[in-house]
C-alpha cells in the first residue's frame, strides 16, 4: 500500500506536489469515490481516475535515446513541433528525464516510472551527466579550474563539478570541453561556460551514469534491460541514504 500522491507521482502523471493540489481540488477519485484526504493509501487492485482519466498500472518502460538536434525534449508541442516522445515507438505514456536543449543532442533517458526519474534529476543522488562542448575560444586551465570549484549561474553557485580539455583548434579558434556534472538546472552547461566568457558552439551528452550514446546513431533508442535498470536504481539510492 502506498500513499495516493506518491503513487500517481510514480505513474509519471505529475510531479507529487501537483498530485496533491488535483486531490485537494476533489478533481481524484479511488474506486469511483472522490478522496480530499492527502495521506490515504492505495493497493495497486485501486482503480484511480483523475479528472477522468484512469491511471494504468502499466509495467515500467526505460528507453535511452540519443536525441537528435532540431527536437524538442517535451511529451507535446503547442506550436507542432516534433518532439523526443514522437521519435519513440510506444503505446506506453513515457516522458523524458530532465530536459536537453532544442540543439544539445545525445543521451536522453524516457520512462514512465516517475520514481527512478525523480533520482535521476535529483542532485543528491550525483549521477553523473557527462557533456561535451565545443567552445568559442582556446580556454585555459585557469578557467578549467573555474568550472571544477563552481561559477554563478542565475546568482546561485554550481557544485562542484569535472572538467577537462580534450581538444584545441588554434585555426578555427574553438576547443572541444568535457563537462561532469550531478545537476541539471536550465541550460547549465552554456550558463556555465558563459560564466566564465565562452560561447558554446555545440553540446552533446555523451552519457548519463553509465549509460552512453558511443554506438547509437543520433535518432536511435533502444529499451534499458532490468540489470541496467537495477544498476540505475542502486547507483542512485547509494547517495541519497
Ligand atoms: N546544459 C545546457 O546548457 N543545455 C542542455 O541541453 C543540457 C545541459
Amino acid at each position: 500500500m502506498e500513499r495516493l500522491q506518491k503513487v500517481i507521482a510514480n505513474s509519471g502523471y505529475t510531479s507529487r506536489r501537483k498530485a496533491e493540489e488535483l486531490i485537494s481540488k476533489g478533481l481524484v477519485k479511488v474506486n469511483g469515490e472522490i478522496i480530499y484526504e492527502l495521506g490515504i493509501k492505495v493497493s495497486p487492485n485501486d482503480m484511480i481516475e483523475i479528472d477522468g482519466y484512469i491511471l494504468k498500472n502499466e509495467n515500467k518502460v526505460y528507453y535511452l535515446l540519443n536525441k537528435p538536434r532540431g527536437i524538442i525534449t517535451s511529451t507535446s508541442d503547442d506550436k507542432g513541433r516534433k518532439t523526443v516522445v514522437d521519435l519513440i515507438n510506444t503505446n506506453v505514456r513515457i516522458y523524458p528525464v530532465g530536459r536537453l536543449d532544442y540543439d544539445t543532442t545525445g543521451a536522453l533517458l524516457l520512462t514512465n516510472d516517475g520514481e527512478l526519474a525523480n533520482l535521476i534529476m535529483h542532485p543528491k543522488s550525483q549521477i553523473d551527466k557527462v557533456y561535451v562542448a565545443k567552445i568559442k575560444g582556446l580556454i585555459g586551465k585557469n578557467q578549467i579550474l573555474k568550472l571544477q570549484n563552481g561559477v554563478l549561474v542565475d546568482g546561485i553557485k554550481t557544485n562542484k563539478a569535472k572538467a577537462r580539455i580534450l581538444n584545441y583548434d588554434k585555426k578555427s579558434d574553438t576547443s572541444i570541453v568535457e563537462l561532469t556534472i550531478h545537476e541539471g538546472r536550465n541550460h547549465q552547461v552554456k550558463k556555465m561556460f558563459n560564466a566564465i566568457g565562452y560561447d558554446v558552439l555545440k553540446l552533446k551528452r555523451e552519457r548519463i551514469a553509465f549509460l552512453d550514446v558511443k554506438n547509437m546513431k543520433s535518432g536511435d533508442y533502444r529499451l534499458l534491460n532490468p540489470k541496467e535498470v537495477k544498476k540505475l536504481y542502486n547507483e542512485t539510492k547509494n547517495k541519497t541514504c
